[in-house]
């Protein structure tokens, strides 16, 4: 991905590149030309204003970012409408609160981990980073525990761009909306003060109420947006700090996590590549490129972490870099109103880890491990050498 990138920001401003089912866009990697994108006001997240023409479903690996009726999909006032019914609920004091439930949830894992460590590799991403954001939203979202397992079955599905069939990917939306329909009954005939309910509530507060199709899609997001991008950050900050002997040892001290979470934030974006975003008007990115009304435009937020014209030595990880600039969590009115939450897990799930397991080694090397989609920087697993079990025990 991160070649490929390079690439890419060699060859102009934006550079045209097929995706799957022939489907070509504009890649922008280039970190001024990302930022200049992520604010202007004639680039759309909605593909109905920009291409008339499309009909839902057109092309269906695409269907769960851009056919959703919920606030990513939208502009201006639609968006507004469907974000302030989220929001409230992750401002930062909100999410502090939680600091107690995320640091039970990441003792318990290192707890169980502790009790493997020997010589032989674990799979930390499947013990440790994938299990913290899953479980802390389904508990945030109040997702009952017997429609967990069908609920992160198909959240893994759609995190892949390949391999799917047409048929697959048809089959992968039914069952998206058949399991958030169950979880949404669920809610409305046993509410709790769990984040689903609070949703149901207050959407019908709104003048104008969510539909039932919004509510569907707002919680598609909240569980999409909440877990695998929390994911990739903890699996590639864990990765990061087994390289970077200094940073370890401040987390061992105690010190504060987040310089080390903002520059795994900025080395190792979660979120690559976000589909999707149109031109409503022609634009002129010089350099003899030009974006027409209608085209589709994919931004590379990685991309603009790893400028060498936005932070020197892009490719190296540095926690002691001075004002270090990223896009991971986006820019304008589309923000990530997520980051607090995926931070506190984030700097939760290091500083312990790091704690009870000082030693703790990468087997391979990561890149042996990358996730088949261009969209998040997802790891398939992330095999590491815990060291002694009897001192990882002890803390
Ligand atoms: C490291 C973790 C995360 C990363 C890197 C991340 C990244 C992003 C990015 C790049 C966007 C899109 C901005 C745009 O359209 O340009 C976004 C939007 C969003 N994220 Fe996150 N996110 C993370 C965690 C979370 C969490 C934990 C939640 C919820 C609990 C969440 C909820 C959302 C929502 C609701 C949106 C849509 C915002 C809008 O369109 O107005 N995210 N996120």
């Amino acid at each position: 991905m991160y070649a490929k990138t390079e690439e890419l920001r060699h060859l102009g401003p934006a550079v045209p590149v097929e995706l799957p089912d022939g489907l070509t866009a504009w890649s922008v990697v280039r970190g001024e030309t990302v930022s200049y994108l992520l604010t202007h006001p004639d680039v759309s997240r909605d593909v109905t204003r920009a291409v008339p023409t499309y009909e839902t479903g057109e092309v269906p690996w695409l269907a769960p970012w851009i056919d959703l009726q919920n606030m990513t999909t939208k502009d201006g006032a639609d968006h507004s409408r469907l974000r302030r019914v989220v929001v409230p609920s992750l401002t930062y004091r909100r999410i502090q609160q939680l600091r107690p439930a995320i640091e039970k949830i990441v003792r318990g894992l290192i707890e169980d981990l502790a009790n493997k460590a020997d010589d032989t590799p674990v799979d930390v991403h499947a013990a440790f980073s994938y299990q913290i954001p899953t479980l802390v939203i389904c508990d945030l979202l109040g997702i009952p525990e017997d429609q967990r397992p069908e609920v992160l079955r198909v959240f893994r599905l759609v995190a892949r761009t390949d391999a799917l069939s047409e048929d697959e990917a048809t089959q992968l939306n039914l069952d998206l909306l058949t399991a958030m329909r169950t979880l949404i009954d669920e809610k409305r005939a046993h509410p709790g003060d769990d984040l689903t309910s609070i949703l149901i509530i207050e959407s019908l507060k709104e003048e104008d109420p969510l539909t039932e199709d919004e509510l569907i899609a707002t919680l598609l997001l909240m569980i999409g947006g909440g877990s695998q991008t929390t994911i990739n950050l903890i699996d590639h900050a864990l990765a990061d700090l087994t390289a970077c002997p200094h940073a370890r040892q401040a987390l061992i001290r105690g010190e504060d996590p987040r310089p080390i979470i903002e520059e795994s934030l900025r080395k190792d974006c979660p979120v690559m590549n976000l589909p999707m975003r149109w031109a409503l008007a022609d634009i002129d990115l010089g350099e003899g490129v030009m974006i027409r009304t209608g085209e589709p435009i994919l931004l590379n937020y990685g991309g603009h972490g790893r400028d060498e014209n936005v932070n020197p030595e892009p490719a190296h990880f540095d926690p002691s870099r001075k004002n270090p600039q990223h896009l991971a969590f986006g820019l304008g009115v589309h923000r990530c109103p997520g980051s607090h939450l995926a931070i506190l897990e984030a700097e939760v799930a290091v500083s312990l880890f790091c704690q009870a397991f000082p030693h703790a080694q990468l087997v391979g090397a990561i890149d042996d491990y990358a996730g088949p989609t261009f969209i998040g920087n997802d790891l398939l697993e992330l095999p590491m050498r815990l060291g002694n079990a009897h001192e990882a025990a002890q803390h």
